[in-house]
């Protein structure tokens, strides 16, 4: 049997995929995720997309290894931007900081359609990419965590409905609860992470003399949702 599986981050990001998707990747890379969607049968055929020459050529090797060259189309291209008309259902922007896969998302105006599917799974700025979805008419439908190499990360799906949204800061911090089966134990990992994080800005900014009303604020959000999520899964 061929091994073509994932690390828990880009499983994450597979499971949100429809069955029977038109899939697109952008950003690929290795073209890891597409090779074992295509391989489990869950897409019928997949868009690769890379805005750099070596990631596409290595995501066209390992297509090609794998036999699946008649059921892909690559596409050396920025974000999404040549990727519309293609009958693209479901669209993955996965292991890019959320900043430019806000700006990947903004520049697309194919995106914003109903019925068509985006799984995100940003590396930094989270809360910045929640911040754009929701101002922009996307609704979250769904948040899963994971653990990998060492880190906890989150993978989003956002469906375009059409109402824009403000969303207070502790939310769009601390992101959706996941459900049962979206990595209860890594979400507390996550927000340890982030507790960690506030507790030393925090500090630094005690240190200095300055207002830490907003990171006390989020430290005991944090700390009262690490709680709710123990409790849920005790
Ligand atoms: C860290 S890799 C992530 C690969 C894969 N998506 C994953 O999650 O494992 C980021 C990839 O995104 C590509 N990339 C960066 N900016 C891009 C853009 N604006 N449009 C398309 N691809 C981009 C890079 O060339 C690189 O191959």
């Amino acid at each position: 049997m061929k091994d073509t599986a994932l690390d828990a981050r880009l499983m994450s990001a597979a499971g949100f995929v429809r069955q029977g998707a038109i899939f697109a990747d952008i950003g690929t890379d290795h073209a890891h995720l597409p090779v074992f969607l295509l391989e489990s049968g869950k897409i019928e055929r997949a868009v690769l997309s890379d805005v750099n020459e070596g990631p596409l050529a290595s995501a066209r090797r390992n297509i090609e290894h794998y036999g699946y060259s008649d059921r892909v189309t690559l596409r050396l291209c920025d974000g999404a931007e040549e990727l519309s008309g293609l009958g693209v259902t479901d669209y993955a922007i996965c292991g890019m900081g959320g900043e430019l896969i806000r700006d990947i998302i903004a520049r697309a105006p194919h995106l914003a359609e109903v019925g068509i599917r985006l799984i995100l799974q940003p590396m930094t700025k989270q809360s910045t990419l929640r911040e754009y979805l929701f101002g922009a008419g996307f609704a979250i439908l769904s948040e899963r965590y994971s653990y990998a190499d060492g880190k906890y990360y989150v993978t989003m799906v956002a469906e375009y409905w059409g109402e824009r949204k403000s969303v207070d800061p502790i939310s769009l911090e601390l992101g959706m609860m996941p459900d049962k089966d979206g990595g209860r134990v890594e979400y507390i990992g996550y927000l340890e992470v982030k507790l960690r994080a506030y507790k030393r800005a925090l500090a630094g900014k005690a240190r200095g003399g300055e207002d830490t009303t907003d990171e006390q604020t989020m430290i005991e959000a944090i700390e009262e949702r690490i709680n709710e999520i123990r409790g849920s899964i005790q």
